[in-house]
């Protein structure tokens, strides 16, 4: 169908373009360009345009839409040719044709819609017409991108939740790519993608900065994995969307659309050495399948089984060929990693930190005693880097809560104890005042703001201060009268309105309780409750903070939810916590990578607390281990055993945020380009990261104390 002018979809919005339409899709093309501007699903929930363009992302740049790209032509380019002109575009019954040309290379996009299939079908063929070999991965294998603009962004909660999907993008095995797409709000059916012929080496990450700060995920390229193209030849990249409900279904599907496709189902995907894992393969693979060259052991035509011992530390890759019926092959890649037994690389995080990472100079430094912010390539605290979030307040916190459950479990370790009763002194006497408030940095180092965040976790380290089985004081005061002073300090700024992260409800209420500490007890529930109760009447209406909407507005909501269901045993808690618990999970996703699978979708902090501050996908980051302080929770309150080990699991792939030697790096920066700077690296500052230790240890206290 040609239209001139304007069309009407669903009474939704005016277009201009090509539209491709059937019972399942409503697919607008844009005239001028070819790009997809607009995508819908033409049954189910058509509120949502899974594309970005103009209408529902008008920060989006226009040459990034959806189906446009770029190659890298050489010097002559610049090397950056972008096909945005084709030179030929066709449209008829159902199928659409453009053709882009520069130099030797010629870009055929076709776009088909197969009703018996119910897919829409992408095609991206590149054909050499020139005279010499065509290597467009020569510098780089980030140098051919297609752009396919995710509408994943934090405008404001409504329209997030009603307009918007998370990406859950797996680019990086090769064969078996694919994107699961997830309304926000899980109001009906998903979008998914799968590649059918050709494989991906990655995505980036485009046009983020300074103006839309944390509130997009930016725009998508997929990286496509090209031969090089003799004189004459041509190779083609092609996949196919299709709805979906949830994951099962969405994997199931992918089978039955690729054959290629290659699912990885890995019981866990972070080990220690001896520790194994059993790896599900199914989908695209039979007995002549090999798993890095061995063969496999398999159950029925479609399904085979490998048994995975760890032994060597760090990244380890799983590489399975499968056999296609044209005779060529196809590999697909799952990624898992090894650490040393947790125990001890806590142990040696806490030894480095100790050693390293204390400030020790004089008492004239308004930082002494404090655990600061460590350059791992300078080797050297960062002491020349003045930024907010670079402070020795603030998230940096999270050391010395580590810290202190450590010594709950060595006390005796005399060095950490006497570094830690330094750090109380400073925490005490520079990052508070006597009356309970927290500074953002300490006193004498410049004007501090306030910053509500901050008060929880000072909360959660006198909490575990008093924990200690040894006596800490600090200008004549206890931990609990310190925790008392700053609780009361927290509602009177207004805490009651924060989504606060690490909030210590629970751990507390409990000491409290156990201490027979009444008054205390009595009063601290009280605020929680009056907090919890905010939270709970909004359901799920969330307030904007440093991010629009974001996985840590989210987690806290849910987490607060339960520990007050456990603390009070009130079941109202659990039920509001279970509501929030499910908006949660979807900012989760699968893929076959220790990285990313079960890591919550975050994409700023590498430039908030990361030396090299790149925007961008942060998989993992360790405050997507607050989904596993929630799951925990909902497994201890209902006894469901897979919320524990989901909970461990997310806790474990966080792990590669840490070294063996205990070096450290705050975000890993998962993209292969961001802003088109290479990526795809664990960034060198140590800052706020060990709070996935301090969860760690939480979560096993927790276990310890509630098991009968
Ligand atoms: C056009 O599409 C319809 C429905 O898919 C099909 O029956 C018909 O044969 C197609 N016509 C051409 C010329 O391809
Ligand atoms: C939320 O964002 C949408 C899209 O940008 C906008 O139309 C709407 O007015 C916003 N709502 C609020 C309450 O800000
Ligand atoms: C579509 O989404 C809207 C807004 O998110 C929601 O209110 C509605 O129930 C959904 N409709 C269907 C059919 O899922
Ligand atoms: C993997 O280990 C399980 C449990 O030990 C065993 O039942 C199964 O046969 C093993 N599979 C293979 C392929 O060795
Ligand atoms: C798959 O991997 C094997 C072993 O690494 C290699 O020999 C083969 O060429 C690869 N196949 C493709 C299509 O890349
Ligand atoms: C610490 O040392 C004391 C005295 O030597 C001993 O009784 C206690 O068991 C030790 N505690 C731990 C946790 O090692
Ligand atoms: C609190 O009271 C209980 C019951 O009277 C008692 O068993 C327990 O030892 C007390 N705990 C503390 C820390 O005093
Ligand atoms: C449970 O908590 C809610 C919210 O604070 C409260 O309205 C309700 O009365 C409580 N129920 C019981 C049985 O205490």
């Amino acid at each position: 169908m040609k239209v001139a002018g304007l069309v009407n979809f669903a009474g939704l919005l005016l277009v201009n373009g090509y539209s491709l339409k059937n019972i399942q899709f409503q697919i607008v093309i844009d005239e001028t360009t070819s790009s997809v501007t607009s995508l819908r699903d033409a049954q189910g929930n058509s509120s949502i345009d899974w594309v970005s363009s103009h209408d529902n992302a008008p920060w989006q740049p226009l040459g990034s839409r959806w189906g446009l790209g770029f190659a890298d032509l050489g010097a002559a380019y610049l090397h950056r040719f972008y096909w945005t002109k084709p030179n030929v575009n066709t449209g008829r019954n159902g199928s659409y044709e453009a053709i882009y040309t520069a130099g030797p290379l010629q870009i055929t996009v076709r776009r088909t819609l197969d009703s018996t299939m119910s897919t829409f079908i992408e095609r991206y063929t590149f054909q050499n017409n020139g005279e010499e070999a065509l290597d467009l991965a020569a510098r780089s294998k980030a140098a051919l991108a297609i752009y396919t603009p995710f509408n994943d962004h934090y405008t404001n909660t409504s329209d997030s939740l009603n307009h918007r999907s998370f990406a859950h993008v797996w680019a990086n095995g090769g064969s078996n790519a694919w994107v699961k797409l997830e309304q926000m709000g899980g109001h009906g059916r998903n979008l998914g993608l799968v590649v059918t012929e050709g494989s991906l080496v990655g995505y980036s990450i485009e046009s983020r900065d300074m103006i839309t700060l944390s509130n997009t995920r930016g725009v998508f390229q997929l990286h496509p994995a090209l031969p090089v193209l003799q004189p004459g030849e041509s190779s083609s990249v092609e996949w196919a969307l299709f709805w979906h409900s949830d994951w099962d279904d969405f994997f199931e599907q992918c089978q039955q659309r690729s054959e290629q496709f290659v699912q990885f189902t890995i019981s866990q995907h972070t080990l220690v050495p001896g520790e194994k894992a059993e790896i599900v393969l199914s989908g695209g693979v039979n007995s002549a399948s090999l798993l890095n060259g061995s063969p496999v052991s398999c159950s029925s035509s479609d399904e085979c089984t490998h048994n995975y011992t760890a032994k060597s530390l760090g990244r380890q890759s799983l590489q399975v060929t499968t056999q296609l019926t044209d005779g060529t092959t196809a590999n697909s890649t799952a990624y898992l990693n090894v650490v040393p037994p947790v125990d001890e690389l806590i142990s040696s995080r806490v030894n480095f930190i100790v050693q390293k990472q204390q400030v020790k100079n004089g008492a004239d430094n308004p930082n002494t005693g404090a655990y600061a912010v460590y350059d791992t390539q300078a080797q050297s605290i960062a002491f020349w880097d003045k930024g907010t979030d670079r402070t020795t307040g603030r998230e940096r916190l999270g050391m010395g809560i580590t810290i202190a459950r450590f010594l709950r479990l060595y006390p005796n370790n005399t060095e950490v104890r006497s570094s830690f009763e330094k750090y109380y002194e400073f925490v005490t006497l520079k990052l508070q005042s006597d009356n309970g408030g927290v500074y953002d940095r300490p006193v004498g180092s410049g004007t501090s703001r306030k910053r509500l965040y901050n008060w929880p976790w000072v909360l959660q380290f006198h909490i575990a201060a008093a924990q200690l089985p040894f006596k800490v004081t600090s200008a004549g005061k206890t931990p609990v009268d310190w925790f008392m002073l700053t609780l009361e300090s927290f509602y009177r700024e207004g805490g009651t309105d924060l989504y606060a992260i690490g909030l210590p409800i629970l751990e507390s209420l409990r000491f409290l309780k156990q201490g027979n500490d009444s008054a205390r007890y009595d009063r601290a529930r009280e605020l929680f409750v009056g907090h919890g109760e905010v939270i709970l009447g909004r359901g799920l209406d969330y307030p904007p903070f440093e991010v629009n909407f974001e996985q840590s507005i989210v987690a806290p909501a849910a987490i607060i939810m339960l520990e007050l269901n456990r603390a009070t045993g009130n079941e109202t808690w659990l039920e509001a916590g279970e509501l929030q618990l499910t908006t949660l999970l979807r900012f989760q996703g699968r893929q076959p990578d220790h990285l990313v699978h079960q890591v919550g979708i975050r994409h700023w902090d590498g430039y908030w607390f990361g030396k090299d501050r790149h925007w961008g996908d942060t998989f993992p980051h360790h405050w997507s281990t607050l989904d596993a302080v929630a799951l925990h929770h909902h497994g201890q309150i209902t006894g469901d055993d897979q919320h524990l080990d989901h909970a461990q699991e997310i806790l474990r792939n966080n792990l590669a945020l840490f070294s063996p030697d205990g070096t450290a790096g705050c975000a890993w920066i998962y993209p292969l380009t961001v802003n088109g700077r290479e990526t795809h690296y664990r960034d060198p500052y140590a800052n706020d990261q060990d709070w996935v230790l301090n969860h760690i240890l939480y979560v096993d206290d927790d276990i310890r104390q509630s098991s009968p």
